[in-house]
């Protein structure tokens, strides 16, 4: 970024203390310092108002310095967290929740597109997986996850499914998919019934497990999670169980699969909003 002649700035606004939210953010962060973007983190409490966020989202949309603004979710449920998201500005929307992101991306235009969704197409790109014409269906209908990855295969001209906790026959759905995208949030959910033999799986859960019976059910014979889960007393499991692997064309492991790829695209966008901001980047090249 010499040419532009100043470092892409990121603000990490976390609020309270959720403990997945606390690890996921020091990730963001540590990934900025490897990459050379400036970073600020901002830790208001967990009693946290809509207006004291308000304010802080709005102080930062004004500084010239920060390019990217990210507020780690979930906020505390006193807190009207679609106002907070409202508020970024959306040239420093680096998640791609604004709503504005949010209808570019489904008209096809060019904007700030959320960071897992779009590290699940480059896992799918440079691994090779064909798109166009596929059948895709994605399990999950989140704002964060499962609508925008829709979207994008969509408009990578797979022929999208979005399935969610009413679908009838859930299994059976599934099993159409030659791109099968696990958003769910349920460890383990997607066992081998519900997959196509040869088809590519795509594993966006980070579950973390401690309860034994569940471990077991996952992990059983597996001596690196035994061990681990002695260790530690819990490990972390994807959406996928991992009996799939046995039939599926491609995976995605957890950890270690999409959730690189999150923080990657995060850093991508940093360095996107910090050109187009700066008119290195023309919005319709971006
Ligand atoms: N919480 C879970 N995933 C995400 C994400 O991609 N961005 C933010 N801001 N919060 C999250």
């Amino acid at each position: 970024m010499t040419a532009v002649g100043r470092r892409p700035g990121l603000a990490v606004v976390l609020v309270g203390h959720n403990p997945a939210s606390e690890v996921y953010v020091r990730g963001k962060v540590k990934a900025s310092e490897e990459v050379g973007i400036y970073s600020e983190q901002y830790t208001p409490a967990e009693t946290a108002t809509t207006t004291e966020l308000l304010s802080l989202i709005e102080s930062l949309n004004g500084r010239d310095d920060i390019d990217g603004i990210l507020v780690q979710l979930p906020l505390p449920a006193q807190v009207d967290s679609k106002k907070v998201l409202m508020t970024v500005d959306p040239a420093k929307d680096i998640d791609g929740f604004h709503p504005v992101n949010v209808g570019l991306l489904s008209t096809q235009r060019p904007g700030l597109v959320p960071c897992t969704p779009a590290g699940v197409m480059e896992i799918l790109r440079r691994s090779n997986i064909p798109i166009a014409g596929q059948e895709a269906v994605v399990v999950g209908r989140s704002d964060i996850v499962g609508k925008p990855v829709a979207m994008l295969l969509l408009n990578a001209n797979a022929t999208v499914t979005v399935c969610h906790s009413k679908t009838r026959d859930l299994p059976a759905v599934c099993q159409r998919g030659d791109i099968l995208v696990a958003a769910i949030g349920r460890a383990g959910m997607i066992t081998r019934d519900f997959v196509k033999p040869g088809a590519t799986v795509i594993d966006v859960g980070i579950n973390r497990i401690s309860d034994p019976a569940e471990f077991q059910r996952l992990f059983a014979g597996n001596e690196k999670r035994e061990e681990a889960f002695r260790a530690k007393g819990s490990v972390l499991a994807g959406d996928v169980h991992p009996e799939v692997s046995e039939m599926a064309g491609a995976i995605t492991p957890v950890p270690g699969g999409v959730g690189p790829l999150t923080i990657a695209m995060l850093m991508y966008n940093t360095v996107k909003a910090a050109k187009m901001r700066r008119g290195f980047l023309a919005p319709e090249l971006a």
